[in-house]
C-alpha cells in the first residue's frame, strides 16, 4: 500500500522556511510533520506556536503535530487554534491519557499517541480503540539525522498484528531514521505513515526523493 509521507520543517532551512513549506506543498508529500521540543521532555528546544501561526496561511497539506514535551494536555486548544490535523503526545508524558485524547478529539483535531523506543505497544492495549494514529519512534526523539534502531521493524510488525486482531484501522506512523531502506522495510511491516527530516531535506532533489518514498 501506498505510504502516506510526511515529511519533518525540523530538517528545513528556517531562513527560507515559506520556499520549503512550498516546496512540500508543490511535492507528493501528504503531510507536513512540525517538531515541538520544549528542552525538558527532550534534551533539545526546536519552535513553538509562532511558527505554527506564521506558516499555517500557506500549508495546503495538513499539519501533524508531534509534541515532544511534557504536560502537552495545557496545549490542546493553543495547537488547535495554530490549525494542526493531528496532534500526537507522547505516551511517557501523558498521565491522563484517555482525558488528554477526548480533549484533543473534542478540539476538532485528530489524536495520535507516540511511543519512545524502549516503550513497549503493550501500553496501549486499552487505549488504542480511541486513536486515529500510533507513532513509533525509531530513534529517540530530540533531534534529526540520528541512526534508524532496528528494532522498529519488528515493533511495527507487532502493533499492526494488535490493530488487525482488534478490527481497528488505527495509523502506523514512524519517525526517525527514515530512507528508502529503512522506509521500505517499514512499509512491508505495516506502516500507513513515514516521517522523513535529513533523508527529506539534505537530498539534492528533496522533490524527487519525496516522489522515491511515496513509491515504496
Ligand atoms: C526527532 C523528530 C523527528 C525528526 C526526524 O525527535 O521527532 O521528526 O525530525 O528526523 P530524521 O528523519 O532526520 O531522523
Ligand atoms: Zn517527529
Amino acid at each position: 500500500m501506498t505510504p502516506k509521507i510526511a515529511p519533518s520543517l525540523l530538517s528545513a532551512d528556517f531562513l527560507h522556511l515559506a520556499q520549503d513549506v512550498e516546496m512540500i506543498n508543490n511535492s507528493e508529500a501528504d503531510w507536513f510533520h512540525l517538531d515541538i521540543m520544549d528542552g525538558v521532555f527532550v534534551p533539545n528546544i526546536s519552535f513553538g506556536f509562532p511558527i505554527l501561526q506564521a506558516i499555517k496561511p500557506i500549508c495546503k497539506k495538513p499539519m501533524d503535530v508531534h509534541l515532544m514535551i511534557v504536560e502537552p494536555q495545557k496545549f490542546v486548544k493553543e495547537i488547535a487554534a495554530a490549525g494542526a490535523y493531528m496532534m500526537n503526545v507522547h505516551y511517557e508524558a501523558c498521565t491522563h491519557l484517555h482525558r488528554t485524547i477526548g480533549a484533543i478529539k473534542e478540539a476538532g483535531m485528530k489524536a495520535g499517541v507516540t511511543l519512545n523506543p524502549h516503550t513497549p505497544i503493550s501500553v496501549l492495549e486499552d487505549i488504542i480503540q480511541e486513536l486515529d494514529m500510533v507513532l513509533l519512534m525509531s530513534v529517540n526523539p530530540g533531534f534529526g539525522g540520528q541512526s534508524f534502531i532496528e528494532h522498529t521493524v519488528d515493533k511495527t510488525t507487532r502493533l499492526k498484528e494488535m490493530i488487525t486482531s482488534k478490527g481497528l484501522n488505527t495509523l502506523i506512523q514512524v519517525d526517525g531514521g527514515v530512507n528508502l531502506e529503512t522506509g521500505k522495510r517499514l512499509v512491508d511491516a505495516g506502516a500507513d505513515v513515514l516521517v522523513a527530516g535529513n533523508f527529506v531535506f539534505n537530498s539534492p532533489d528533496p522533490i524527487h526523493t519525496i516522489h522515491e518514498l511515496k513509491m515504496l
